[in-house]
């Protein structure tokens, strides 16, 4: 998608945990970045009209045949280009320089120290704590290089090339553990690749409203709505750009939280002018999920029920010729960019909820270019209150993977209200924008207790709240124990079938953040 300063600037992805964060931070800056497959061609980079190139970090060894390379015909484009960690070892390996594994090998904190001079390095201060993550490093450069810092370790820690608009840092600046690490990325952006930092998300929703309009014309389209941040960004676009020719769909699978479906009816209402439909399939989700207890196969007939539920209220639709989703960009990458390539083996997460090619629908994804902090800050932009921007996520088969076994409608009540009351409470404490997901799990398990003067054989019950930046790793969030305290007591006296309240303190990996 072009926005308004068509200045943009390509990652080559060669595996790094951090590529989408190195997007993330160039787009901080107001630049338009995406990430591409690491063996793109010059044509292909060229067909972008990038302002420059920055080659990504990643676990691989230069020295290894196997390992993933760049066509050295990049480096003759007379683009600026930015090799990070592994990316620099890559510029070093095609332009000069010697590579190694290093035995006073240097990982994590270090301090770096500026050398040389150069616009580059531009109100960077003379020494500066930095990020490395790498075993290689670069021991030595021919003389078609010039090094600018140095560690205690490592002689080599930035460099610039002679005669090329071509830099390398050893040291990851686009992580927090670098933190001077941005005024690298910013003076390569600006000094070095001319960039004028006017990419905004306002531009983006003006040009989007704009390309929608002009995609659709006439013709109806369709949008799923789950109450999430994603599907509500993106049906406010839609009814921006074309209003009455917009049909939501709101399956109710009987799997949402206490509420929840009223909830979303209200909002939509509120604030958009365009046609709602709810599916009522609490049964037919039942059904499907009757005597069911694999969490896969739980999974597997939610997603099947999902899509025949859609595609039935969907057939009602006259003259339905497009279909919009709320697609996010490290979905696009993980299915897209960077497939087969080294991040490959990466798994982002389950894709249930997703809509079939065979629907037949052109496909809307106005989003397919963003990250999940942009979309908030776009659905802010666009007037969505900030409970909805700011909720947790929600899984697409909801309550059906945090009632462990089999899913019965009693359970349900169970799992529904005491969710209710965790959620409640965080809000209470004000810790709900603090913490990413929090939740109840009902176990099926029975416990002992004793309430009044009678033993009890009831449900055992699991709150889970975790603080995660990606949702890939996850810490349990540290909630103050008046906090838990409160969840538990309001749940054994107002939740019957529950007797016990558990905190789950394992982190994500080895745990997940679901139970099943
Ligand atoms: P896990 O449990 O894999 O979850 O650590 C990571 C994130 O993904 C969500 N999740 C799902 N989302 N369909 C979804 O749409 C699913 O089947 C699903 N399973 C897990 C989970 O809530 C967390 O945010």
């Amino acid at each position: 998608m072009k926005n308004a300063s068509s200045q943009r600037i390509l990652v080559l992805d060669f595996g790094s945990q951090y590529a989408q964060l190195i997007a993330r931070r160039v787009r901080e800056q107001h630049v338009y970045c995406e990430i591409v497959r690491h063996d793109v061609t010059p044509e292909q980079i060229r067909s972008h009209g990038p302002s420059g190139i920055i080659l990504s970090g990643g676990p691989s060894s230069v020295y290894e045949t196997e390992s993933p390379k760049c066509d050295p015909g990049i480096f003759e484009m007379g683009l600026p280009v930015l090799g990070i960690c592994y990316g620099m070892q890559l510029v070093c390996d095609h332009l000069g320089g010697k590579v190694d594994s290093t035995t006073t090998r240097e990982y994590g904190r270090a301090t770096c120290t500026l050398t040389g001079e150069d616009p580059f390095l531009k109100d960077f201060p003379e020494t500066a704590e930095v990020w490395m993550s790498h075993g290689d490093q670069v021991q030595s450069v021919s003389d078609v290089f010039t090094p600018l810092a140095a560690t205690d370790t490592c002689p080599v820690a930035a460099i610039k090339h002679n005669d090329l608009p071509v830099y390398g840092l050893q040291f990851h600046p686009e992580v927090t553990h670098s933190p001077q690490g941005h005024i690298l990325l910013r003076n390569f952006l600006y000094e070095i690749c001319g960039c004028d930092g006017t990419w905004k998300l306002s531009n983006f929703a003006a040009e989007t409203i704009e390309k929608i309009k002009q995609q659709v014309g006439d013709a109806r389209v369709i949008c799923g709505l789950s109450g999430g941040v994603d599907s509500s960004v993106v049906a406010a676009l839609l009814s921006k750009a074309i209003g009455e020719q917009l049909t939501c769909i709101l399956v109710d699978n009987g799997l949402l939280r206490k509420n929840e479906s009223a909830v979303v009816v209200e909002q939509f209402t509120d604030h958009f002018k365009s046609d709602l439909h709810v599916v009522q399939g609490q049964d037919l989700f039942l059904d499907a999920l009757s005597g069911v207890t694999d969490p896969q196969e739980k999974r597997r007939r939610i997603g099947h029920t999902f899509i025949e539920c859609f595609k039935a209220e969907a057939d009602k639709v006259d003259d339905a010729q497009f279909l919009a989703q709320g697609t996010l960009y490290p979905d696009v990458i993980e299915s897209g960019a960077a497939k087969d390539g080294p991040a490959a083996t990466i798994k982002l997460h389950h894709n249930v909820g997703g809509l079939p090619e065979e629907l037949g629908f052109d496909l809307i994804e106005p989003l397919r270019d963003l990250f999940k902090d942009e979309v908030r800050a776009l659905g802010v932009e666009l007037g969505l209150p900030e409970h909805l921007v700011w909720r947790h996520p929600f899984p697409g088969p909801g309550l059906a993977v945090r009632c462990l076994g089999e899913v019965t409608e009693q359970k349900l009540v169970v799992l529904r209200e005491a969710d209710a009351i965790v959620i409640e409470e965080i809000e209470k404490a004000g810790l709900y924008r603090e913490t990413s997901q929090l939740f109840a799990v009902l176990l099926p398990v029975q416990s002992v207790g004793v309430m009044g003067d009678a033993r009890t054989y009831e449900n055992a019950l699991v709150i889970r709240c975790v603080n995660t930046d990606d949702f890939m790793t996850a810490d349990w969030s540290r909630l103050p124990y008046d906090v838990l305290a409160t969840m538990s007591t309001r749940i054994i006296n107002e939740v019957s079938g529950v007797n016990r309240v558990c905190y789950d303190i394992s982190s994500k990996p080895p745990a997940t953040i679901e139970w099943e």
